[in-house]
């Protein structure tokens, strides 16, 4: 029994390093890039911290900000196409036009703007992407 709850907390254990992983290189990739406000990099280039109801603040905050939000997004994303990813997580097939992050992404936010109702899956998609591959930037 007592062997039971050691391996529970070091499952908990190796999963909080490796999801830290991806976060420091979240943070670090938008730390090294000049383009990146360094107000947006410390309050949005954070997993635990940015959620659905964060998206339309940060770009309503960030968006006159040069190239911020397309450079976060860069960081975030990977430039990855994360497709796949997104149909295995039930992304809403109108939604997924923010999966393939290797192309350039709508803008449109009367068309998808309730697409934000998905952030938990891209981000789950991005993460995961990012625990075991290099940011765009180190
Ligand atoms: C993602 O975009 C790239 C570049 O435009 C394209 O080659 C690829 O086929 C796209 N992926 C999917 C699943 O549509």
């Amino acid at each position: 029994m007592t062997m039971f709850y050691l391996l529970i907390i070091l499952m908990f254990f190796i999963q909080s390093v490796v999801s830290q992983n991806a976060n420091d290189k979240l943070i670090a990739c938008c730390a090294h890039d000049p383009q990146i406000d360094p107000g947006c990099a410390a309050k949005y280039c954070n997993f635990p911290n940015i959620n659905q109801f964060m998206v339309l603040p940060f770009i309503a905050e960030c968006g006159p900000k040069g190239n911020t939000v397309s450079r976060v997004w860069d960081c975030i994303s990977s430039k990855h196409d994360h497709t796949q990813c997104c149909t295995n997580q039930n992304v809403l097939p109108l939604c997924r036009a923010f999966c393939n992050a290797s192309k350039a992404v709508p803008t449109d936010m009367l068309k998808y703007g309730f697409c934000t109702s998905e952030f938990d899956k891209y981000r789950l998609c991005f993460r995961t992407h990012l625990k075991h591959h290099n940011a765009i930037r180190q």
